[in-house]
């Protein structure tokens, strides 16, 4: 990583990962929950998460590199840590707030990657790749208000 393309490169492969990564826990989130909406928005999600996938293979070949992830931390743990909720939560009505919870928490930490993307996108010069990335940050941030909405309307009250 010597200048911004690198970075730039090493983020897509950050984010390629991690989308792979969150196909795989969606479908455990789903099963996971009582809560029919918060299931709905879980299997919704998980069809725009293989979009957002094919949008980021375009990303690869826009700037002629190999579609590739690389293992990201970042995601393992908030991944982890919806395993865990899924593990010890005692009652059907905890697990869910904590399950959407985590799901924003993911949903925060892709837009904070798009977010950055964009911009490196745009000074670099890669102006095929904005659209795309835009519509997939469009995308996270819909999934997360109506994350919101959910929690607010039922998950939260029937926690406490
Ligand atoms: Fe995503």
């Amino acid at each position: 990583m010597k200048d911004l393309n690198g970075l730039f490169h090493h983020l897509l492969k950050d984010i390629y990962y991690a989308e792979k990564q969150i196909v795989k826990a969606l479908p455990k989130m789903a099963k996971a929950t009582e809560n029919s909406q918060l299931r709905q928005a879980f299997e919704q999600h998980l069809e725009e998460t293989k979009g957002q996938i094919e949008r980021l293979d375009q990303v690869f070949k826009i700037i002629g590199k190999e579609p590739r992830g690389e293992k990201c931390p970042a995601i393992l743990g908030l991944v982890e840590e919806g395993e865990e909720v899924m593990e010890k939560g005692e009652n059907g009505d905890v697990v869910d707030a904590g399950l959407l919870a985590g799901a924003q928490a993911v949903e925060h930490y892709e837009m904070s990657r798009y977010g950055t993307m964009i911009a490196w996108a745009k000074q670099l010069g890669h102006h095929k790749a904005v659209p795309l990335l835009e519509q997939t940050l469009k995308e996270e941030k819909a999934a997360d208000a109506k994350l919101n909405q959910i929690a607010t309307s039922t998950v939260n009250r029937e926690a406490a």
